[in-house]
């Protein structure tokens, strides 16, 4: 298959509902133009959209068909960028560039990138309880991301970032980290597909490994590009985390047994999609992606 074209596509229809989103909310809310400019700035600055990405393929492996699951799958988007906006505050990894543009405190200042984060974290729950689909589905869908994106998930995993900054940590803390602070929004990436398909216990199982998989070797393939890749390419600083002192694979494993990491666990995403037919190809191409990306 072409994934390139593949990506493209969906890309498309999560930037138009992202969009629609956008102007809906300028014209028939009470939303302040400056926040509802804040939030647009790091929403329409470009991303791979990955985790929607991953919802939408995950979805139409386990059977789906429609349209459903696009607003749900937007509305992680949302929380990836409010995540975005807050991780690059002078507070927490202090960064300037993001998705090829100023990060939004540098644009809008500290007050309105917090405002901006909190707008699209909460949001994300005003769309999904407008999306179509059985109650129990969409109850289902926002206990999922609320517990990935929550204490026990994503905001979990940054504290301990931030806070073991500069201190000498074991394997087992830096994968809590990873698994944590990336890997849970990922892994209820694809769960959510599942989730909103009405798919197999037998299925939901499956992704939730290959989610669990794909999410650690993203975060792991994420802090060797912030050595080996380029800031035009990634659209964000590279050479960030050693400034940070941040507790990453590479300074604990070195770069070749951090490669040799991503693949493995790439290896075990695959095999953990055997139950599923030739509708799992994209995500199967998706997690190739995911190690051998450059930003
Ligand atoms: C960056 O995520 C933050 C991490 C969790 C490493 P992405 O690399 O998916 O960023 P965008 O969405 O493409 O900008
Ligand atoms: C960020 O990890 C994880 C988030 C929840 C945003 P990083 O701090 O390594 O992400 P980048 O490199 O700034 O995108
Ligand atoms: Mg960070
Ligand atoms: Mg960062
Ligand atoms: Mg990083």
């Amino acid at each position: 298959m072409d994934l390139q074209r593949y990506l493209s596509a969906k890309q498309k229809i999560i930037n138009d509902f992202l969009s629609l989103f956008l102007l809906d909310k300028k014209e028939n809310t009470s939303c302040p133009d400056k926040l509802h400019d804040a939030m647009a700035y790091s929403l329409c600055a470009g991303g791979k959209r990955l985790r929607p990405i991953l919802a939408l393929a995950s979805y139409e492996a386990s059977g789906g068909e429609g349209e459903s699951i696009v607003p749900v799958a937007s509305a992680i988007e949302f929380i990836h960028t409010y995540s975005l906006i807050h991780d690059d505050l002078p507070a927490m990894d202090n960064d300037d560039l993001r998705r090829g543009r100023p990060t939004n405190h540098r644009v809008f200042g500290e007050a309105a990138a917090i405002l901006a984060g909190d707008g699209l974290l909460t949001d994300a729950f005003t769309v999904i309880s407008c999306a179509l689909g059985r109650p129990e589905t969409l109850l289902a869908v926002m206990r999922e991301l609320s517990l990935a994106a929550g204490s026990q998930g994503m905001v979990g995993g940054q504290m301990v970032d931030i806070e073991l900054e500069g201190k000498t940590i074991d394997k087992k803390m830096l994968e809590y980290i990873h698994a944590h602070k990336t890997g849970a929004l990922i892994r209820a990436s694809c769960r959510i597909g599942v989730i909103m398909a009405e798919g197999s216990s037998e299925q939901l199982e499956a992704i939730t490994t290959f989610g669990e998989n794909i999410g650690l070797a993203f975060q792991i393939v994420d802090d060797i590009l912030d050595i080996v890749g380029s800031s035009e390419e990634m659209g964000k600083p590279a050479g960030s985390d050693v400034v940070h002192g941040k507790n990453t694979y590479p300074a604990l494993y070195g770069l070749e047994k951090s490669s040799q990491m991503a693949q493995e666990l790439f290896g075990k995403a695959l095999l953990s999609l055997s139950l599923f037919s030739t509708k799992a190809e994209p995500l199967r191409e998706i997690a190739r992606y995911i190690i051998k990306r450059r930003k």
